[in-house]
């Protein structure tokens, strides 16, 4: 294991298609952000790198949707997030665009090096193609039946209503987005990546990494290394992408394959950021060079293009190489989601509080804090505007603010505002803050990826010091005796300039607000020096006596108050009361009732209760899960469209209600021998029919 000397983070890129809302903030920018601003404090060599992602379908659709170019798709939301991302403090080095000439050619030269190489292989397919459109149509251009759940609505590449993963070809009635037209099949060519050739040596990769890994990101990456690893298509026939290097007639109309290139963009970003500096070759030394580290922020469904994809495209070009090869991730802290007042933010469904827009009503810290405060770890978290509201009240105005403003207030009314005396190293750690640990601690909790610990350790400051300082009763004791008040108040300041370090990641504006108010000019990112820890300067008392502070102070916060939040609130009433309405139209036409039908035909219908035995999740079906059934003296074997709501451990043991006599289909192929019935409730939440009783297995229902 080498020593690491460098640092470079790595966020996902938000696909350029629409604004980030909070949940991406939530899982991705934020704690990359406080971890780089931590080790920037540090004194450490580290890099942000990000951007926009900006080929791709979600973008084409996007455009057809709002019938603009995609170019106008992607200069839109590439501006608006990265003003967003400003605007919030997340500090990038370089925040790219896969558009760019650059990124086109480094994606391309990646591509010919795999090419000439022979790894890829050419395979040729029938794909649906759009005769009017006169364009191949890729999965999500597709829409038609489901085979299982007889949705009319199915999108080429997945169900929405039971979630299975599709083919196009699996769909009946298959039609064309672009056209409504029936599309026909014709044969295209395209090149695949044969994941299984780098099976082995991903597996070595990953099992170097099993330690220090997050779960999540374990046990999905051994999902898809169990099933054995497949070739993968890395070329579309699109017309919005990075075109395929190749002049000849197979190249024509192809790009590629929009995570091939989009993963290459922290690359090609780096590169772009090194020109910047003007110092083009820089960029190597974070890519390919052993000493430095690569951490890479994503989100949990983007775990196995980043510990699968990326490394393979990566092993691929290392391949036969001394010189020039590149790093492969050390870390990928993949988080968990984080909701939005109980629910799953959704874009489609405008179900979100968009970054841009929060930020024109309320503090960027105050976001931060929050955030950090309730970032999805291990576990999906949620965003509630009363806890925003709470936090910014309770902890950031009380506790933070009101300790600071009294500290400078005080200083400067009674003791001409100057440090009015030394603080001692034993004063210092006589506060009731053990120093040494809490900076170990706080240490270990950035490099350790716990950002909630991190932010919660410098508010465990904060409430130490607010609490010092009331009980301390300076105003009263300085009456008796001025000298005793002059050391509380030495020992404040010195805890207000302790807070604006400790608590710098997590509420950067905020703590340079602090320093001014300690009479410090320019900015605390400004102290670092490379090399030198700021970190450490904590372990003693730093403001020496008659330091002059500022003579006003300022109100770091302003209380949240409930008519504040509460056009917030009525909004998210309007939503789910759309989202109600649209339920229940669809409830009211059902409500018309299917076709009669004859006392024959229900009684041909043979509904049984059955019991499940085991149930297992089924690879590639996110939504699917694969139960075997004991009904009577016979076992079946049922997929069902319920993950999102059973897990198989719960639904071991339980009596569910089957369609016995259905016809069996094939699904990923896994015969289906039956279906187990359920009922929709609101936003498509499942719930089965669960009868009770012991001794009815196998009987039938009538
Ligand atoms: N645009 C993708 C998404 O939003 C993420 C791309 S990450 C990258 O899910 F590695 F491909 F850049
Ligand atoms: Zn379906």
């Amino acid at each position: 294991m080498p020593k690491f000397t460098k640092t470079l983070v790595t966020t996902a890129l938000p696909y350029a298609n629409g604004p980030v809302h909070l949940g991406h903030l939530a899982g991705v920018y934020l704690p990359a952000d406080l971890y780089v601003r931590y080790k920037r404090l540090k004194g450490e060599d580290i890099i942000h790198i990000g951007g926009s992602d900006e080929h791709g379908v979600p973008i084409t659709i996007t455009a057809e949707k709002e019938g603009i170019s995609p170019r106008d798709v992607v200069d839109r939301y590439h501006q608006m997030n990265m003003a967003a991302f400003s605007k919030c403090g997340i500090s990038f080095d370089y925040y790219g665009r896969t558009t760019s000439e650059l990124h086109h050619q480094t994606a391309q030269e990646f591509f010919l090096d795999i090419e000439e190489k022979g790894i890829f292989i050419k395979k040729s397919e029938k794909l649906f193609f759009d005769r009017k459109a006169d364009r191949f149509l890729s999965d999500r251009y597709v829409t038609g039946t489901c085979p299982i759940c007889n949705n009319t609505e199915a999108n080429g590449d997945q169900c929405e209503q039971c979630g299975t993963h599709l083919s196009p070809l699996e769909l009946i009635n298959p039609k064309s987005k672009l056209s409504d037209a029936t599309p026909e099949l014709r044969e295209t060519m395209h090149w695949y990546f044969p994941l299984g050739r780098f099976q082995n040596q991903l597996e070595n990769y990953v099992q170097e990494h099993e330690e220090t890994w997050r779960q999540n990101v374990v046990n999905y990456t051994h999902t898809w290394l169990n099933q054995g690893l497949k070739d993968r298509a890395i070329t579309r026939d699109l017309g919005w992408g990075i075109k395929v290097p190749l002049e000849n007639e197979e190249a024509l109309g192809k790009v590629l394959y929009v995570w091939f290139d989009a993963v290459l963009g922290y690359i090609s970003f780096t590169k772009a950021w090194a020109e910047q500096q003007g110092r083009r070759e820089r960029w190597k030394e974070y890519w390919q060079n052993p000493e430095c580290r690569l951490v890479q922020f994503i989100g949990k469904d983007n775990v196995v293009f980043h510990t699968l994809m990326l490394p393979a495209i990566l092993m691929a070009w290392n391949e036969g190489r001394q010189d020039g090869r590149y790093n492969l991730a050390d870390n990928v802290p993949a988080s968990e989601f984080m909701n939005f007042e109980g629910r799953k933010f959704s874009k489609s469904r405008n179900y979100a509080v968009y970054l841009g827009e929060f930020l024109e009503k309320f503090p960027a810290d105050t976001l931060r804090y929050s955030i950090a405060m309730n970032y999805p770890e291990n576990k999906d978290s949620d965003f509630s505007w009363q806890d925003f509201q709470n936090r910014t009240n309770g902890e950031l105005a009380d506790t933070l603010g009101n300790f600071i403003k009294r500290s400078v207030d005080f200083t400067n009314s009674r003791f001409g505002g100057e440090v009015p005396c030394l603080s001692t190293a034993e004063e210092w750690n006589g506060l009731g803050i053990n120093w040494a640990e809490s900076l170990e601690q706080l240490d270990s909790a950035y490099e350790g990826f716990h950002f909630r610990e991190a932010a919660s350790l410098g508010m465990d400051i904060a409430r130490a010091a607010n609490r010092f300082l009331t009980v301390s009763e300076p105003w009263k004791v300085i009456k008796i005796d001025r000298e005793a008040a002059a050391r509380t108040m030495a020992l404040s300041l010195n805890l207000c300039h302790a807070l604006s370090i400790a608590l710098f990641p997590v509420i950067p504006e905020t703590c340079n607000r602090i320093h001014a108010m300690l009479g410090f000019d320019g900015r605390i990112e400004e102290l670092v020096t490379a090399g030198k820890s700021l970190v450490a300067e904590l372990l003693l008392p730093g403001l020496h006596q008659g330091h002059k502070i500022r003579e006003k102070s300022e109100i770091l916060y302003t209380k949240i108050e409930a008519s504040d939040i509460a056009p917030e609130l009525a909004k998210i009433e309007g939503l789910l009361a759309d989202a109600l309405k649209r339920e229940t139209g669809e409830e009211q036409q059902k409500m018309e009732f299917k076709p009669v039908i004859s006392f024959d035909d229900f009684l041909k219908v043979d509904l049984r209760i059955a019991r499940v035995i085991s149930a297992e999740k089924v690879h590639k079906a996110a939504k699917l899960l694969k139960l075997q059934l004991q009904v009577g003296s016979v076992t079946k074997q049922v997929l069902a469209g319920i993950a999102k709501y059973y897990t198989p451990e719960e639904m071991v043991g339980k009596n569910v209600v089957i369609v016995a006599n259905l016809a069996d289909r094939t699904i990923r192929d896994e015969v289906s021998e039956g279906m187990i019935l359920a009922v929709e409730g609101s936003e498509g939440k499942l719930f089965l029919i669960e009868p009770q009783g012991n001794e009815i297995n196998g009987r039938q229902i009538q």
